[in-house]
Parts: structure tokens; C-alpha cells; sequence
């Protein structure tokens, strides 16, 4: 019998879960470095919070199941449903706008392609209670900045910013009625990761005629904002965010990162405003994140209604990508000190050495068993360590430690006392 993880599920083995980590630092960094403070919540959650009605993709992704109790669960596909739900809790006692991040473990049932698995770690990073623009300019600039501190700039990566609320003008201003407009978003969202006559199809399943589609599809080629406001005879307030969100993304000196694209919708429901997604600028890949403004979903789950800017940006698609552009940094094991010893005599020794140097907060691996020099020295370089201490009778009768310096090949010899203040760079 073999056994493998469930398809699309990943094991991290010691070295994958030290990239894992250099990403997740990066994420945090850039959080805590915006102001954000990290929460949590349940990774199973009822699975009614999960599912709208409405046909998103997510929805239909979901692992669900009865617990013995027969309730009905779910394994989250997102975080966004569980963070409406913790501040609805605290509503009245929480003090806005809160700046929130997470890491997640999410879980969908995807059809396996690049860039998706069936289960994910996400950087959430969230602003609730805050209506001005600025919110999503926070929330850009961390995800921006996570991604410089990977080694990426405006070279390898790019934002695009759509905005709902200029969809939905542009839509009423062909004379279509506003109830199928959500369904039409989703089917757009859909658009490039799928044949033209699929598209024809679904929106014809939507009850709309051919000249109404070719309208509707007409308005995929809008290029600048410039457009839209000839399209609907001027500027209008939806158009003046988005141009106030470059301007602001300018005075951030993130100018170079952004850019207005009419074709980005998103596939979930919730989302009011501004939207965006970020992608390679080869086109690679998938997003490699991607969020907006969800005025709605609060006063949805039955809270008060608070205005939300928020992003997800997965751990698969930008490792992808650096592993592309070759940009992962060393990930392999650090160490400070390899303690070793040649008979069993010498463990009580090798024991209070790495007792010394550990209290001193170094990292020591101490060998579990007595080794000859050879091997524990090909073992101590295999590890990583900065420094090897390999301890034989003659040591232990002095009470001395021969330290080796493995990067620079250096070695001496200090009484053990003297370990306790020893500078080790
Ligand atoms: P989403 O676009 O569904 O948004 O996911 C956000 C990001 O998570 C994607 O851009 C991608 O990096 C990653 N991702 C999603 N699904 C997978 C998958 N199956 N495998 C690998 N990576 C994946 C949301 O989930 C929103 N709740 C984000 C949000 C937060 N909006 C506001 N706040």
C-alpha cells in the first residue's frame, strides 16, 4: 500500500516549508510594517457562511460535509466570509477602520491547472469601516511591497485596477436592465480563460439577444478611463475615484505598478467598487493577487453595514513566478553550531556545550550519537552550520572546546567557560 496526499493537496518537507516561510515573513512584514494586525479563525466553518447564491465558481468549490452530529460544515475557500463574520460579532465594541491580515490554509475543489491546487495558503489583508480611497491605496501598497521585498519590481509584475461601479454604469448606459448584471460580471470574468463561443452561449442562457451581447462585449474594448467618459457623455464619480486611486497610487511613488483595465471584474459576488488583480507581466501565470471594495457583504451575513477594501494573494502563483525568474532566495537551513563527540564518554561534555550556546539563544544541533570526525564534519557542512565543534577525550579531560569556523575553514580552541562570552559573528 502507498499512500500520496489528496490530489491538489500539498506536503512541505523541511526545504519547501522554508520558502513557505520566506514568503509568509514577507507578507507579514509588509502587514505589520502597514499597520495591520494579524487574526485567525476557524479553518472549518458552517458551511451556510460560505455559500451565496448567484452561480460564483468558489461556491460550487466547495468541501462540505455533515459533522456527527449532522450539522452541515465546510472546509473555508476563503477568508472573507469567516472576517465578516468575527467582526458582525464585535461590531459594536470594535474601534474602526480596522486594518486586518491573516494567513489561511483555504480549500477549494478547483479543476487542477497552473496555479491552483486544492488547497492554498492566502495573505488576506483587510480594511473594514473606512470609505475613502486611501483604504485601497494601503491595501495595494502592502501587496506591493511584499512583493519588492521578494526581489520583484514593475518588470516582473503589474496591477491592474477595474472598478464594478463604472461596469454597471457603462452597462445601464445600453438601455439593459440592471437585475441580470451581476450574472453578466461573472460570465465576463470568465471571458479570456475561455472559448468566445462559450461566452456567446452564456450570456445567450442569461436571456440576452445577439445585438444585446455584441453590445455588452463591445465594452471590453475600452482602453483608457478617457473612454469610458466619452461612452457615457462625461466624467462621473465612479470615474473619479478610479483616476484619484492613480493619482494617489502616484504620490505613493507606485505609479509604474498601476494600470486601468476595464476587463477586470472578479468572480465573486461581493465586490461594489474598485477592483483589481495582479499579474506577470509576461501573462504567464494566474493572479497573483487580488481584492476590492465590498460595501455590501456585512449588511449580506446580517451586521451593520460597513464599507470594505480587502485583497487575497495565494502562496502558488508568486512562487511559481520566482522559481520562473530565478529569484528564490537560498533556502537552505541556517544554523549556528553542529556539536558532536567522538565516545560516549565525551556526551556529558558535548550536553553542557550545547546547553552553554543555547542558553546564549544560538541554534546548536547536537549529534545524537558518538561519530567519527569525518562524518559528523561532512554531516556539519551538509547542514548549514556556521560553526562545527567536534569534542574527543582530550577535550573533555581539559574542559576545552575546539571550535571550526566551516566558512572560513579557521579553527581554535576556548575553555569552556570562555564559550559564555565569546562573540561568534
Ligand atoms: P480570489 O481571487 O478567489 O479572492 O483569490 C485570491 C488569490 O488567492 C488569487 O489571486 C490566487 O493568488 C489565490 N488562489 C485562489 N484560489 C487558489 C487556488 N485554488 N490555488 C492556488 N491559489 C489560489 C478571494 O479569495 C477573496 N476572498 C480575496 C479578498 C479578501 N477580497 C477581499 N478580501
Amino acid at each position: 500500500m502507498k499512500f500520496a496526499p489528496p490530489r491538489g493537496m500539498r506536503d512541505f518537507y523541511p526545504e519547501d516549508l522554508r520558502r513557505r516561510n520566506a514568503l509568509f515573513d514577507a507578507w507579514r512584514n509588509a502587514a505589520l510594517k502597514y499597520g495591520f494586525e494579524e487574526y485567525d479563525a476557524p479553518v472549518v466553518e458552517t458551511e451556510e457562511l460560505l455559500i451565496r447564491k448567484g452561480g460564483e465558481e468558489i461556491v460550487n468549490q466547495i468541501y462540505s460535509f455533515a459533522d456527527k452530529s449532522g450539522r452541515r460544515l465546510a472546509l473555508r475557500p476563503e477568508m472573507t466570509p469567516s472576517l465578516a463574520r468575527i467582526v458582525i460579532d464585535r461590531q459594536k465594541m470594535l474601534t474602526l477602520p480596522l486594518k486586518w491580515f491573516s494567513i489561511p490554509q483555504c480549500f477549494r475543489y478547483e479543476r487542477m491547472t497552473k496555479g491552483r491546487k486544492r488547497e492554498h495558503y492566502q495573505w488576506n489583508l483587510d480594511i473594514v469601516g473606512e470609505e475613502g480611497l486611501l483604504a485601497e491605496v494601503e491595501v495595494l501598497g502592502a501587496a506591493i511591497t511584499a512583493l519588492q521585498s521578494l526581489g520583484l519590481t514593475h518588470q516582473h509584475f503589474q496591477v491592474r485596477i477595474g472598478s464594478r461601479a463604472i461596469l454597471a454604469d457603462l452597462y445601464r448606459s445600453l438601455g439593459l436592465t440592471a437585475d441580470k448584471f451581476m450574472a453578466v460580471c461573472l460570465v465576463l470574468d470568465k471571458m479570456e480563460k475561455i472559448p468566445p463561443e462559450v461566452t456567446h452561449q452564456m450570456l445567450t442562457d442569461e436571456g440576452f439577444s445577439d445585438a444585446e451581447i455584441q453590445k455588452v462585449l463591445s465594452l471590453m474594448s475600452i482602453k483608457t478611463i478617457a473612454d469610458v467618459e466619452a461612452q457615457l457623455g462625461g466624467a462621473t464619480e465612479n470615474t473619479r475615484d478610479v483616476n484619484e486611486l492613480l493619482a494617489l497610487m502616484k504620490a505613493s511613488g507606485l505609479a509604474e505598478y498601476i494600470v486601468y483595465d476595464i476587463s477586470i471584474i472578479r468572480g465573486l459576488s461581493y465586490y461594489t467598487g474598485i477592483v483589481f488583480e495582479a499579474f506577470d507581466t509576461n501573462r504567464k501565470f494566474r493572479a497573483i493577487f487580488g481584492g476590492g471594495r465590498y460595501d455590501n457583504l456585512l449588511s449580506s451575513l446580517g451586521g451593520e453595514s460597513l464599507p470594505c477594501v480587502g485583497l487575497g494573494f495565494g502562496d502558488v502563483v508568486v512562487q511559481e513566478l520566482l522559481a520562473d525568474l530565478g529569484k528564490f532566495q537560498d533556502d537552505s537551513q541556517t544554523l549556528d553550531f553542529a556539536v558532536g563527540f567522538m565516545t560516549e564518554n565525551e556526551r556529558p561534555f558535548a550536553i553542557q556545550t550545547a546547553t552553554l550556546l543555547r542558553n546564549r539563544d544560538y541554534q546548536v544541533s547536537l549529534s545524537l550519537k558518538s561519530e567519527r570526525a569525518k562524518k559528523f564534519f561532512n554531516q556539519a557542512n551538509r547542514s548549514g552550520a556556521h560553526y562545527a565543534i567536534y569534542l574527543g577525550p582530550d577535550e573533555a579531560a581539559q574542559q576545552l572546546v575546539g571550535i571550526k569556523d566551516l566558512r572560513k575553514g579557521e579553527q581554535k580552541h576556548l575553555p569552556l567557560n570562555d564559550l559564555k562570552n565569546e562573540t561568534f559573528a
